[in-house]
């Protein structure tokens, strides 16, 4: 007999477990019924922009799949589901004329989760601009705040009875900077002070939007924004990394962290980025700094970095810890670091209640003989984080769910189809899909409200 007795942990009552998705990465169906050009779809166009040029035209064809794959969240157990909104479905030059299918296929999507008892929470914006709005200047353009506020208007009336859950952004750091700064993702531009002009643009979109989404909502109405967080560490003791780090935590977590909870940009920020700081308008800090009922944090690893006088941008560059282990996306496996975001964001910010929006894993799964998909290296990931998330909760965090990023295999951004992060394998070419085994565990988990 096993003599080795496993701990219990358990979560506590009525903690949200669910997966989570965005449009563009699932959906497909890129230019039916009526829907608008995005300007994922102009980038996947651009050659030598994603990886084996994949493009999102059909991507898992959730469009036409979605009650099989609300059938699939039912059979894994979860309590919630967080997926986006495509813009250019509901306004498909981006502002003016709504598209009434675009509404009809959300809300069809909203009532199948509810007949299934699951809680929708809803992403706005992840990062599928109308193509048309771009042509506008995008996001630099201030306008586009007021674009975003009627889409949001138009999305909360029709749908703001049954979802009680809003998540204007997601991750607002990637849109600015790697959509603007590095280049790496639509538009594809590489401007620091655009970037950050971005940045400025998307939280006080945020800010305004957050009455909007009350009004059209009910006393259960909740809304919070998603921000990319990670634990910041220090190559070293010596006092260079550490100033390295103050820097890095300054451009990824607090310049989105402050404006919300504290309604200023850090000093130092403001500092280094000098001339190439946004324009901020009177009233602009007070607005991105309405407040919100939770937020979101997505974490999947963690970050250290060294000094390094070469690096003209923050003057710093990242180390790879050796020893480490990594998952396919070459993101270092580290399970501690959910728990210490969390505790740092619960002691420096005043959020009142913190849900984990996104945190998963991509590994190279591979279907076996018996048609099944063994991946016991994200079942591993996942009860890492898990006991981490629950160790912040056991030491007072307000954590009130998870969403494992993600439901299905999907189309990973610039990584194009070559990155599986689901809990359900999608087979691209017949779009069949299996549940892989770290589903499965999910499932337990759940029905458990905890492991082991
Ligand atoms: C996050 C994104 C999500 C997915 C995961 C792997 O940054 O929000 O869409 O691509 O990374």
């Amino acid at each position: 007999m096993n003599e080795k007795v496993e701990k219990v942990v358990r979560f506590p009552d009525n903690f949200v477990w669910g997966v989570a998705t965005a449009s563009y990465q699932i959906e497909g169906a890129y230019n039916e019924d009526r829907k608008g050009e995005s300007i994922w779809d102009r980038f996947c166009r651009t050659p030598g922009k994603v990886q084996d040029s994949d493009r999102g035209d059909a991507a898992c064809d959730h469009y036409h799949r979605y009650r099989d794959d609300t059938k699939l969240m039912k059979s894994i157990s979860l309590d919630a589901y967080r997926f986006s909104i495509a813009w250019s479905r509901i306004f498909p030059r981006g502002k003016g004329q709504v598209n009434q299918d675009g509404l009809d296929f959300y809300e069809r999507v909203v009532d199948g989760l509810l007949d299934n008892d699951i809680e929708p929470f809803v992403t706005l914006y992840h990062w599928d601009l109308p193509q048309a709005l771009q042509r506008k200047g995008g996001w630099t353009n201030r306008d586009t705040v007021g674009y975003f506020k009627d889409y949001a208007q138009e999305v909360s009336r029709k749908l703001g009875d049954r979802v009680h859950f809003w998540i204007t952004h997601n991750e607002p750091w990637v849109v600015s900077f790697l959509g603007h700064h590095s280049g790496i993702h639509a538009p594809g531009i590489k401007n620091l002070s655009t970037a950050l002009q971005v940045s400025h643009h998307l939280l006080l979109s945020h800010g305004e939007t957050v009455a909007i989404l009350r009004d059209n909502g009910d006393e259960k109405t909740q809304v919070g924004i998603t921000l990319n967080l990670s634990s910041v560490h220090p190559a070293s003791e010596s006092e260079e990394d550490k100033k390295a780090v103050e820097r890095y935590d300054g451009y990824l977590n607090r310049w989105f962290l402050d404006p919300i909870y504290k309604g200023s940009y850090p000093e130092d920020m403001l500092v280094l980025y000098g001339d190439e700081a946004p324009e901020i308008r009177a009233q602009d800090l007070e607005r991105i700094s309405t407040k919100t009922d939770f937020l979101g944090v997505n974490n999947y690893t963690r970050t250290v970095v060294k000094a390094d006088k070469k690096e003209a941008f923050l003057g710093l560059s990242s180390v790879k810890p050796s020893g480490a282990e990594y998952t396919e996306m070459d993101w270092e496996i580290y399970p501690p670091g959910i728990y210490q975001i969390l505790k740092r964001v619960h002691n420096d910010y005043d959020a009142p209640v913190i849900y984990i929006t996104e945190n998963g894993a991509a590994f190279p799964d591979k279907i076996d003989e018996n048609g099944r998909v063994d991946d016991e290296s994200r079942i591993k990931y996942l009860k890492g984080y898990f006991l981490e998330a629950h160790r912040a909760i056991e030491e007072g965090v307000k954590l009130s769910g998870y969403f494992v990023w993600s439901l299905l295999d999907n189309f990973e951004w610039a990584y194009g189809y070559s990155r599986r992060f689901g809990l359900v394998y999608t087979d691209y070419l017949t779009q069949k899909r299996i549940i892989k085994a770290s589903g499965w565990w999910y499932k337990k988990v759940i029905e458990k409200n905890g492991i082991g």
